[in-house]
C-alpha cells in the first residue's frame, strides 16, 4: 500500500491532497511547551531519543496528518562536526568558531556516534502504528544554510555580512565536509526508516542570483542525486529565491516546497513537478473564515497539479492548535 504523499510525488496523482507542516512539532503545542520546560538545552532535547520519538508523534495524535517530521534540527550536523551549537531562548542559534583543523578531522563513524540518538528516534517513531499509511520525513539543511550558519554563528536575519565571502578556502573546504556528512546523515535516517528527505535552504534567498549555481544549485544537486540514488523522494525547499523554475531545471528534486512569497497562480505555469505548501503561516494566526478562503485559493489553484498541503514556511509557536486542526479537517474534506 502506498502513502498518500507517495502517489502524490512518485504517481504524479492529482485527486487527493496530502497534508503536514514544516515545525508541526513545536513549541503551539502545549504538550511540547511542557517537555521543554523540563529540558532546557535544545542539543540534548533533540539527542534523546524517547522523548525526541514522543514529541515527533505528538502532532500526529491530534490531526490526521500525512507524515510525521522528525524531532531534530539543521544545526545537529555542524554540533556532528565539533562546531558549538547553542540555542539562546529568545534569540534563536548562536554557534561557536568555525576551525577547520577540527571539522576536517571528524572521522565519520565518530559523526554517526554523535548522532545515532536521532537515528534511534526514527527508529522508534517508525514502529508506532500510528504511522500506518504515512510517511516518516527526515530532512538536512542545505549546504549554502549550513555554512551561512557556521561561518555567520547566528541567523543573518535579513542580509549577510559584507566580508562574508573574503575566505575563499574555508567556503570551498567547509562545502566539500558538509557534502560528505550530510549524505552521511542521508544515509543513515533512510536506513533507520525515513521515508522522504527534505532538504531545508532557509537562506537560499540572501544570494544574488550569479552565486547561486555555485553555492545553491551545484551542491543541493549533489544531495538530491544521492537521496534519488536510495529510492527515497527528495523534496526541496530554497526559502525565498526569485526563480524556482530555474531551481527546478537545475536541481530536479521530486517537489518543490515553495515561501509564502510565491504566486501560486505564476508558479503552477512554469513548474510541472509536485508542489509543497505556500500558504503563509501568519494566516493560521487570522480568523477561521480567512483561514478557509486563503487555503481554498491554494487548493483550487492546485487542483489538478500534484499538491502537498504545507505552509510557506514554519508554524509559528503563536498558533493556535485549534486553528490547525480546523485547517487538517478543511484540507481533508475538500
Ligand atoms: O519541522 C519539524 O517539526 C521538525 C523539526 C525541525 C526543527 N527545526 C525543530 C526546532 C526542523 C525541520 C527544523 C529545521 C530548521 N532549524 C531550519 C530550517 C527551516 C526554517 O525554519 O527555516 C532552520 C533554519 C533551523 C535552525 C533553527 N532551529 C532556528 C533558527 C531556531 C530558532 C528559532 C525558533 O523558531 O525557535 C531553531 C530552534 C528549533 N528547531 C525549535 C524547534 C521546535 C524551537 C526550539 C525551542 O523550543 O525553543
Amino acid at each position: 500500500m502506498k502513502t498518500p504523499i507517495y502517489e502524490c510525488l512518485i504517481k504524479n496523482k492529482t485527486k487527493t491532497k496530502p497534508i503536514w507542516f514544516m515545525r508541526q512539532a513545536g513549541r503551539y503545542l502545549p504538550e511540547f511547551r511542557e517537555i521543554r520546560k523540563l529540558n532546557p538545552n535544545f542539543i540534548n532535547l533533540c539527542l534523546n531519543n524517547v522523548l525526541s520519538s514522543e514529541i515527533t508523534l505528538q502532532p500526529l495524535k491530534r490531526f490526521n496528518l500525512d507524515a510525521a517530521i522528525i524531532f531534530s534540527d539543521i544545526l545537529m550536523v555542524p554540533y556532528g562536526l565539533s562546531q558549538k551549537v547553542n540555542f539562546k531562548k529568545n534569540f534563536g542559534p548562536k554557534l561557536g568558531d568555525i576551525n577547520l583543523e577540527k571539522i576536517s578531522k571528524v572521522n565519520e563513524m565518530d559523526f554517526i556516534n554523535k548522532l545515532k540518538p536521532i537515528y534511534k528516534s526514527i527508529k522508534n517513531v517508525k514502529k508506532n502504528s500510528i504511522l500506518k499509511n504515512k510517511d516518516l520525513i527526515g530532512f538536512v539543511g542545505a549546504p549554502w544554510t549550513l555554512l551561512v550558519y557556521m561561518i555567520n554563528k547566528n541567523s543573518p536575519k535579513k542580509k549577510l555580512v559584507k566580508d562574508f565571502f573574503k575566505d575563499d578556502f574555508l567556503i570551498k573546504k567547509t562545502l566539500i565536509i558538509l557534502e560528505k556528512f550530510l549524505k552521511l546523515h542521508i544515509k543513515q535516517q533512510v536506513k533507520s526508516g525515513a521515508t522522504i528527505i527534505q532538504i531545508f535552504d532557509s537562506w537560499a534567498g540572501l544570494l544574488e542570483e550569479k552565486k547561486l549555481s555555485n553555492y545553491v544549485y551545484e551542491p543541493t544537486q549533489n544531495l538530491v542525486n544521492y537521496v534519488k540514488s536510495l529510492n527515497v523522494p527528495v523534496i526541496c525547499f530554497p526559502r525565498k529565491i526569485k526563480n524556482y523554475k530555474n531551481f527546478c531545471e537545475n536541481v530536479k528534486p521530486d517537489a518543490i516546497s515553495i515561501d509564502y512569497n510565491v504566486d501560486p497562480k505564476l508558479i503552477i505555469k512554469e513548474i510541472k513537478i509536485p508542489i509543497q505548501g505556500g500558504l503563509d503561516p501568519k494566516i493560521l494566526l487570522s480568523d477561521k473564515e480567512n483561514l478557509k478562503k486563503e487555503s481554498l485559493k491554494y487548493l483550487n489553484i492546485f487542483k489538478n497539479h500534484p499538491y502537498i498541503f504545507n505552509l510557506g514556511h514554519g508554524i509559528l509557536p503563536e498558533t493556535d492548535p485549534m486553528m490547525v486542526d480546523y485547517l487538517v479537517k478543511l484540507v481533508k474534506d475538500y
